[in-house]
């Protein structure tokens, strides 16, 4: 499979081609009165990865939805590919969402779609030629290499390729911003290093920026410690003491970011809560 089949589509991503992928200018937001983000400021460059870590709770999940405008803040500003989504009506910001993958924690297949239809779900809503839905879902099912599971249902497979299933359905509307929320929650540690590798390879094939959402430390520095390889086809590690330079961090405590910055950044901190955190 070519890698040029599977380019993001870049109309109303391109409109602003100088903006970041997406920018949080002091954002808060809270629930029946209880404050869960403050003044959250941050970008995620174009064919940047952020990893996103925080304890249980800390509003990792609500700063994703966010980001895709499935809640809204209640003061700050959020843009996505330049585009203010805050002030956005509902309607405006779907073509927007098109060009946003999302990985939900748990997946959230449809238990009573098989396999092809919970790939191709956004494809079919968008009104896509049936042979069109057929040969990006392919393509996406090959990509996460579960190609064979077409016309299996979510109950007959693993955690693994359910989630596997879950990251085919984000990139197969070949989206330039992918959210992965906690993508190797609840799963063992080996079954998570190939859902980790799968990250890596959407990260260095196609440079699609993206925040990963996880409570793994080693999840997060597996991450930044390797690249994947295209003529080999496997994850490998960088060199000692090399850092994937489009990775870096943002780290939530108490609803405040307590760090943003490069990787050498995190572990060369003084921070007393960060070297606490990161121990
Ligand atoms: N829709 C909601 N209504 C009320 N409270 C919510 C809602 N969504 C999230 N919360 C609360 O916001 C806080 C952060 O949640 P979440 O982002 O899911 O944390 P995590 O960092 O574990 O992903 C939690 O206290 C949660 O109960
Ligand atoms: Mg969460």
């Amino acid at each position: 499979m070519a890698t040029s089949e599977i380019a993001p589509d870049v109309s109303l991503v391109q409109a602003y081609p100088d903006a970041p992928a997406l920018r949080f200018d002091n954002v808060s937001v809270g629930f029946e009165g209880k404050d869960v983000l403050e003044n959250i400021s941050f970008e995620v460059k174009r064919g940047e990865t952020r990893i996103l870590l925080g304890p249980a709770g800390v509003g990792k999940s609500v700063l994703l939805k966010l980001a895709n405008g499935l809640i809204k803040p209640d003061s700050g500003r959020i843009y996505v590919f330049g585009f203010e989504i805050t002030s956005m009506r509902e309607e405006d910001l779907y073509p927007l969402r098109d060009c946003i993958g999302m990985v939900f924690q748990e997946s959230a297949l449809f238990d009573s779609l098989t396999v092809r239809d919970n790939v191709g779900y956004r494809l079919a809503e968008d009104h896509l030629p049936e042979d069109e839905i057929d040969r990006r879902v392919a393509q996406a099912l090959c990509f996460v290499e579960l190609d064979h599971t077409m016309d299996k249902y979510p109950s007959e497979l693993s955690g693994g390729m359910r989630r596997r299933v879950a990251i085919a359905r984000a990139i197969v509307s070949r989206p330039s911003l992918i959210l992965y929320d906690s993508p190797t929650g609840g799963l063992d540690p080996i079954t998570s290093t190939t859902i980790i590798e799968l990250v890596i390879k959407q990260r260095d094939v196609y440079k699609t920026s993206s925040i990963i959402v996880t409570h793994r430390l080693q999840d997060a520095f597996m991450i930044v410690s390797h690249r994947f390889d295209c003529n080999t086809n496997k994850m490998e590690p960088l060199p000692p003491n090399q850092t994937d330079p489009q990775t870096s961090f943002l780290i939530l405590h108490q609803g405040r970011l307590a760090f943003d910055g490069s990787t050498h950044d995190l572990i060369h901190s003084d921070d007393p809560f960060l070297k606490e955190y990161l121990s």
